[in-house]
């Protein structure tokens, strides 16, 4: 059985076509008692509007890309909740793409979200795409950078100043008495990591006696800080860190895992232990865990609103929000 049309409606309400598509789309037009009989109608058949003949004509779809780096992180998937709400109140959807790290797979997303003709594409880079960026601009899909500030300004950004979040978090432990300092690094090619280590490395620096020993994880994963506290629980005590900055908290509770399953080592008596992002998981660990909170949902939202601003005047200039992060102490660090 074919799917009704939109001709099939207006026969069986005994109304124009044109009247039926001012009831899907303009039906404030449409006086109430014809707008309720076009709507049965609609009910009656099982009609559903074809959006590719809309899209079509207006040339973009009721959709937003958004590319993430891992939605697997729970930092991500409260951004993509906060920007598909964000979304929905004006009737759009956020169709969601996860490049895993992977630069291919970002193109390829990229490339599907620009054939759907979506409204515009929200992306946290995994590396230097401007090249590409630019090209999906100059063909009318906007951008908006999402926790990636836009360096020469060709797009509107929204993101976090993480060089002051990695400043906070070191102060913190450096403000307990600690000295001998860690930073747990995720890959450094994402400017995230980048960024938190030279604001600890700022942090050491300030004061006299304080060491700073950069860990290279693999990873930004709880596997990946598994690794690291692995390596960790195996050296002699005195070459222990005694404060532990991690660049997200996936890696910090894969770190507090290997930690606290070795009961001669305690947090934070031993290991002062800080992580980054403040994700749901960081206030109920076993230890609960000090973090570096990034205002997640708030980003999501300003991400959409950026992006609305560009629909509603493709003149307006780009801009970019940056937020500062907030330090949240929890037992972790409470030594
Ligand atoms: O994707 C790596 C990290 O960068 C996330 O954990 C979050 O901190 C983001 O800013």
């Amino acid at each position: 059985m074919r799917a009704a049309s939109i001709k099939d409606v207006a026969n069986h309400a005994g109304v124009a076509v044109g009247t039926v598509s001012n009831v899907l789309n303009y039906p404030e037009r449409v006086a109430p008692r014809t707008r309720s009989r076009v709507l049965a109608s609609i009910s009656t058949l099982g009609f559903v509007r074809n959006d590719v003949a809309r899209q079509l004509r207006a040339g973009h779809s009721r959709t937003i890309g958004l590319i993430v780096l891992d939605i697997g992180n729970p930092f991500f998937s409260s951004l993509a909740r906060a920007a598909e709400d964000a979304a929905a109140d004006s009737g759009n959807a956020v169709v969601l793409g996860n490049s895993g790290h992977d630069s291919h797979r970002e193109l390829h997303y990229i490339d599907l979200f620009e054939e759907q003709r979506v409204q515009g594409v929200l992306i946290s880079p995994v590396a230097d795409i401007t090249q590409r960026l630019t090209a999906l601009a100059e063909r009318g899909t906007h951008v908006i950078l999402v926790d990636s500030p836009a360096g020469e300004g060709a797009f509107s950004s929204v993101s976090v100043d993480d060089v002051s979040g990695g400043y906070l978090a070191t102060k913190h432990l450096l403000g307990l008495g600690r000295r001998r300092i860690a930073f747990v690094a995720g890959p450094q090619h994402f400017h995230q990591v980048r960024d938190r280590l030279t604001g600890t490395t700022r942090a050491v620096g300030e004061v006299v006696g304080a060491t700073l020993e950069v860990l290279q994880a693999d990873d930004l994963t709880v596997l990946a800080g598994r690794a690291i506290g692995d390596a960790l629980v195996r050296r002699e005590r005195e070459s222990l860190p005694d404060g532990l900055f991690c660049a997200n908290d996936l890696l910090a509770l894969g770190v507090m895992q290997s930690i606290t399953m070795l009961h001669n080592l305690r947090i934070p008596e031993d290991v002062a232990l800080v992580g980054y992002d403040d994700i749901d998981f960081a206030a109920s660990a076993v230890v609960a865990l000090t973090s570096i909170r990034q205002p997640t949902a708030l980003i999501g939202q300003t991400a959409v609103e950026l992006l609305a601003e560009q629909l509603e005047d493709p003149q307006t200039t780009p801009r970019s929000v940056v937020f500062k992060p907030e330090l949240v102490v929890r037992a972790s660090t409470n030594g």
